[in-house]
Formats: structure tokens, sequence, C-alpha cells
């Protein structure tokens, strides 16, 4: 039951659900198509695995990866798809602020709002105050378990300095039994040891693949308008150092170089030696390069 007073919003005091506008019902930002990568795999196999999990058994997962593998896209692609809640946490995010954005995802009010005869007489105004932190917390759960869609949390990292916010999301996840995805940075499994009662409750650790050939293949028609041969997408998943972000931006950057140069198709002796970005900053002599490279002895 959700606690007394609170009940739909009155007419005239709308809260504009911050995520849902970016997300349509076929893929995940209106101007951006989703290719399907491995990592999309990982995440709906996880999530059915968490879904499905034995009577008992904990259903927090949590996904991990280097930045632009394409964790947060393939997350949001599933959401999509099953109808998970999605949240992308903020550095400035306290409890509270996170606690609303869930609410706000679920198209629940954040305040109790209770009317009261106008000083006038005529009429009614509305007055509130917002939920508390434990009143949400027990809207939350109490949506997730009626609900039964799964809620993802992105960004976690910035959850993972203080206890508050972990025993939060366990507190979420012990009300509500729903299936929970977290995900973060590579380092976010050792920094969730921290929080044992957390930790140990974690059914599955989903590490992000890094990109490959069949990735790329997938990727190519999305960024890039001409045919790449398979030589050419080898060569920038090779200097992409996982990064799917890294092969997007170079099939989107060949498309360029292959209308310019009026190539109908790019493979690796086309391209030549022209440069591929790979993230790391253009070296100017052998020195640079070196430290660029990591070799440069001390
Ligand atoms: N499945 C995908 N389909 C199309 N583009 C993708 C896909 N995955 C990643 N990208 C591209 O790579 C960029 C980085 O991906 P993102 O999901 O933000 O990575 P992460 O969350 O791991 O840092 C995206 O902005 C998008 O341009
Ligand atoms: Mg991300």
């Amino acid at each position: 039951m959700p606690p007394e007073g609170v009940g739909p919003l009155r007419e005239g005091i709308t809260q504009r659900p911050i995520l849902q506008h970016k997300r349509n019902s076929v893929g995940i930002l209106p101007h951006m198509k989703t290719a399907n990568i491995h990592n999309l795999t990982l995440v709906r196999s996880a999530l059915e695995e968490l879904t499905g999990r034995a009577g008992g058994l904990p259903s927090l997962g949590v996904l991990y990866g280097p930045a632009g593998y394409g964790k947060s896209t393939a997350l949001l692609a599933v959401a999509n798809a099953t109808r998970a809640y999605y949240i992308q946490m903020r550095s400035v995010w306290n409890a509270k602020a996170l606690m609303q954005k869930i609410l706000i995802e679920m198209g629940l009010p954040t305040k109790v709002v209770r009317t009261r005869k106008s000083k006038t007489g005529e009429g009614e105004t509305a007055f509130g105050r917002d939920l508390t932190v434990a009143e949400m917390l027990d809207q939350v759960g109490t949506q997730l378990a009626a609900s039964r869609r799964p809620l993802i949390i992105d960004e976690f990292d910035y959850c993972v300095g203080g206890a508050g916010m972990v025993e939060l999301v366990r507190d979420i996840h012990e009300i509500s039994q729903a299936p929970i995805i977290l995900s973060g940075e590579e380092h976010l499994p050792l920094k969730l040891q921290r929080w044992e009662r957390f930790h140990g409750r974690v059914l599955s650790w989903i590490a992000a693949a890094p990109v490959s050939l069949a990735d790329a293949r997938e990727l190519a028609p999305i960024y890039c308008n001409v045919a790449c041969a398979d030589d050419f997408l080898e060569l920038l998943v090779d200097k992409s150092g996982g990064s799917v972000r890294r092969v997007c931006v170079n099939l989107s950057a060949a498309e360029q170089v292959a209308a310019d140069s009026g190539w109908r198709k790019i493979d690796a002796k086309a391209w030549g030696d022209r440069p591929i970005y790979s993230g790391k900053p253009a070296a100017r002599n052998e020195r640079e390069q070196a430290i660029v490279d990591g070799t440069k002895k001390s």
C-alpha cells in the first residue's frame, strides 16, 4: 500500500519524466540506431538469468567495463525491450535525488499533495511536501514488486563512495526481490567488495566485452554508408583498444573519406596509412610515441 496521502498528482502540478523523452519504442535515442552487438546479448541473458532464478536466490547483477565499451547503449536497448526502469546516476545525486528520479521514471509522484479551502473561500489550494526517502523506498519497492519490471541503474560508480546509497539499493532489492542491474566502470566489482552484505547478493557479474570483428560488422552499416571489407574492420578493431565508441568514430570518419575519394568500398589497401583514431594523443616523434605506448624507459 502506498503511504497515506500519496496519490496521483493534481492537475496543474506536473512532473516531467527526465529520461523518457530520450527513448522511443524502437531504438534508444530517436537519432541513434542500435547495433545488435555482443554486449546486448550479454545484458539480455544476464537479465534472463536474474528473472528466472530459483526462488530465494538474490537478483542483483553488475555490468562493468571501461568507458566506451557500449554498456549504456546495451542497457538502454535491453531496458526498452523489457520495459525495465532505467536510471543514469549523476555525480551530485544523494539518496533523495536517486529515489525521486526512480519514482519519476516509474511515473509516480514524489510529493504528498493535499488541498485545503482557499482563504477567499472560493476553490481549493494545493499544498504539499516531498516524500521522505523512507516513503519513497516503500513506493519504489512496491512498484517494482507489483510491476515485475527490472530496475537498471547506470553509472553506479557514483554510489560506491558512501555506504548510504549502496545500502539503499540493497533495501530496494530486499523489499522488491526484483531483478536489478547496476553498471559502472571496470573497477566497480572491486569497489563493491567494501560492502560485503551487498557484494554477497550479486548473482551475476557481467564483464562488458571488448568490440569484436562480428560487432564491427553490425556497427558498420549504421555509421558508414559505404561497404567495409573485413580487413578494414579488423584494422579498426585492432586500434580500438576494445572500445565500441572508437570503432564508431572511425567508421564515421571513413564514410567521409570514402565520399571525398569516390570509393564504393573501403578496404585496408585503399585506406593505406591514413590515420585511425585510437583514443591516444598524437605523438610528434619517437620519444613521444614511446610515452603514448607506455614503453618509455625511465
Ligand atoms: N550497440 C550499439 N549500436 C550503435 N552504437 C553503439 C552501440 N554501442 C555503443 N555505441 C556507440 O558507442 C558510444 C559509446 O557507448 P556507451 O554505451 O556510451 O559506452 P559506455 O556506457 O560503456 O561508456 C555510443 O555513444 C555510441 O555512439
Ligand atoms: Mg555509460
